[in-house]
């Protein structure tokens, strides 16, 4: 006998498969070009890095992951009973599904779970778990760059939109970006939308510091993987011995920032592109910006959104906000 399952439904928002790629030769080539150097963090995700992500998420240092992910247990009630009946539950970036799983557990009759990802084999994976687990679920994986605008299947308008963007993916756009996005996303979800948004916090900065550069060096592992990616996808030469990882705390701009840094002077080819190195110069590959909550909830109500709830844990590391549209 088959078991009980949920419907999968596939949908490509690109044209091509080779898109996603010649983004990133573009982007490579344009970033170091440009002073100082800079390659946008979305890159930082291949296989391997998508892994070392994983492997950050289970550190001591890395408070978010867990910080989140009790905030969900402890009041999933509450938020199900903001969002209501038959939902459907749109995810940003599906991540690893145990997070989603905490909503979908605890909703009332979801009716359909839409996931937005630019990795097609981890949103698949992800995808068909689910569509076997909860059984009436309607999944629709939509293998896409959520960064480059958002467009919704005609079915996800008929019954009530929650979006889901866990993890403080958010503090990877820079404000005005995020401001963007927020906009851009009040208007494709259309009225009467909710919106659950996990933000880190800004707090004493020796926690940030040790949370971006943690002991076992998974995070330079993972930010230096850029340049093995490079090397491989982009006929790169990258002497990894010549970069180490850097992330210092930013705080004039509340962001924690992930820098590669050359310890030489040195030149590295890409795809037959000479790029100059000065010693001690850095290729920024992340921002991590914090929020205080009264600073999230200000940017979400100029984007077009009604800060709702806002929960926090007891030592005030992490914010989890539950937004509607206005
Ligand atoms: C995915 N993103 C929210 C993480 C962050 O904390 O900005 C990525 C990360 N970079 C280094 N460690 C984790």
């Amino acid at each position: 006998m088959t078991p009980a399952q949920g419907k999968l439904d596939l949908r490509e928002g690109f044209d091509e498969a080779g898109a996603i790629k010649d983004d990133f030769r573009r982007a490579v080539l344009e970033g170091l070009g440009q002073r100082p150097k800079w390659i946008p963090c979305k890159y930082l995700y291949d296989a391997r890095g998508s892994a070392l992500f994983e492997e950050i998420c289970k550190l001591d240092e890395y408070y978010p992951t867990r910080t989140e992910l009790a905030l969900l247990h402890r009041h999933s009630d509450e938020i199900a009973s903001l969002v209501g009946p038959n939902a459907n539950v749109i995810e940003f970036g599906s991540g690893s599904s145990r997070k989603i799983r905490i909503l979908l557990d605890t909703f009332e009759k979801p009716a359909a779970y839409v996931s937005v990802d630019i990795s097609r084999e981890h949103l698949l994976q992800e995808a068909q778990r689910l569509a076997v687990d909860y059984d009436g679920l309607s999944v629709i994986p939509i293998h896409a760059d959520y960064t480059q605008g958002l467009e919704f299947p005609a079915s996800v308008f008929e019954s009530p939109r929650v979006g889901f963007f866990p993890g403080s993916n958010i503090g990877n756009f820079a404000p005005a970006d995020a401001f963007r996005f927020l906009q851009e996303l009040s208007r494709s979800m259309g009225e009467k939308s909710g919106f659950l948004v996990g933000v880190d916090l800004k707090k004493d900065e020796r926690i940030l510091a040790a949370a971006y550069n943690d002991a076992r060096g998974i995070t330079a592992a993972f930010n230096t993987n850029l340049l093995v990616r490079i090397n491989r996808e982009l006929a790169g030469d990258f002497d990894l011995a010549g970069f180490v990882h850097e992330a210092p705390y930013n705080a004039e701009k509340g962001r924690i920032e992930m820098h590669l840094k050359s310890v030489r002077p040195q030149t590295v080819r890409v795809e037959g592109h000479r790029f100059a190195f000065a010693e001690g110069e850095t290729i920024h590959t992340e921002s991590s910006y914090k929020y205080a909550a009264d600073e999230f909830q200000a940017l979400a109500e100029d984007a077009g959104w009604r800060p709702v709830a806002c929960w926090q844990d007891p030592n005030r590391l992490f914010s989890l906000h539950y937004l509607e549209t206005a």
